[in-house]
């Protein structure tokens, strides 16, 4: 075997000069080598905060009976993660080690971090604000990326956050760009906060949206911005159904 893969490396192209080296050993090697390597197809939804991009790709995952990746979360935690561990989320080097250390589980009923379910946690509106600067680190997105492209396995994965079609899957099958306006924005997460019985000022809300929009777009690394080959889904007027429809009818026309 050692012959075969003398050049072999990830991203190295290869040649395999001797391929029947297998046939006695193990005779099937490269159609199950095939099956373990062909990448599943993602759906890569990026957006500003409060688009609906969370609620719509984890329907379209759950439509196609996709694995669900909600790439804030980690940013989120990580945050969180660095708080409770009493470093300083300006401290670029220090959140990148918690980043690459993170004990997170993602189950049914939540999130959890170190066994402890955090689900609540993280969306709090400290850890939100906390989040968006972890986030601008080159460190803390380097250490997060191989936990993502983790996700993706078969029979499929739809990935939501900022940079999913331009660093995290490239190679996305389709590339969508969910927005709404930002008083649309304000106004949904108004409703759902009022919902879950907390308080909420609307004009604060606006406000909180603006500068996370602001620091996600401006920040020199990955920053959110449409994709030349990604559609654009404007939900202002669309009902979460609709946007999941729209989804779903790119995505099969996208697949042919
Ligand atoms: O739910 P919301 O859209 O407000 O935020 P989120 O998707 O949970 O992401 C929280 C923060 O993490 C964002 O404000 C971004 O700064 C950052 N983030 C990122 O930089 N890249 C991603 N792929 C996902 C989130």
């Amino acid at each position: 075997m050692a012959r075969c893969f003398s050049l072999a490396a990830f991203g190295t192209p290869l040649r395999i000069n001797d391929p029947g080296c297998v046939a006695k050993t193990f005779p099937d090697y490269f159609s199950r080598f095939a099956a373990v390597t062909k990448a599943a197809p993602v759906i890569a939804i990026d957006g500003p905060s409060a688009s609906g991009k969370g609620t719509v790709a984890a329907r379209v995952a759950a439509a196609l009976g996709y694995a669900y990746l909600d790439s804030g979360a980690l940013y989120r935690l990580t945050a969180l993660a660095a708080r409770e561990a009493g470093v300083d989320w300006a401290d670029e080097a220090a959140v990148a080690a918690i980043a690459a250390r993170l004990d997170v589980r993602f189950a049914e009923d939540g999130v959890y971090l170190g066994g402890v379910n955090v689900d609540e946690a993280i969306r709090s509106e400290a850890i939100s604000a906390g989040s968006s600067e972890v986030a601008a680190w080159p460190a803390v997105r380097a250490a997060l990326l191989f936990r993502q492209r983790a996700f993706n396995t078969a029979p499929g994965l739809v990935g939501d956050g900022r940079d999913m079609a331009s660093v995290v899957f490239p190679q996305a099958t389709l590339k969508i760009f969910l927005t709404a306006t930002v008083e649309a924005r304000a106004e949904r997460r108004y409703k759902q906060l009022i919902e879950k019985g907390f308080s909420a000022n609307l004009s604060r809300l606006l406000l909180d949206l603006q500068q996370r929009d602001a620091r996600d777009s401006g920040r020199s690394v990955a920053p959110l911005r449409q994709e030349t080959d990604a559609r654009l889904l404007d939900t202002t007027g669309l009902t979460i159904d609709q946007a999941v429809n729209q989804v779903l009818q790119w995505y099969r026309e996208a697949s042919r």
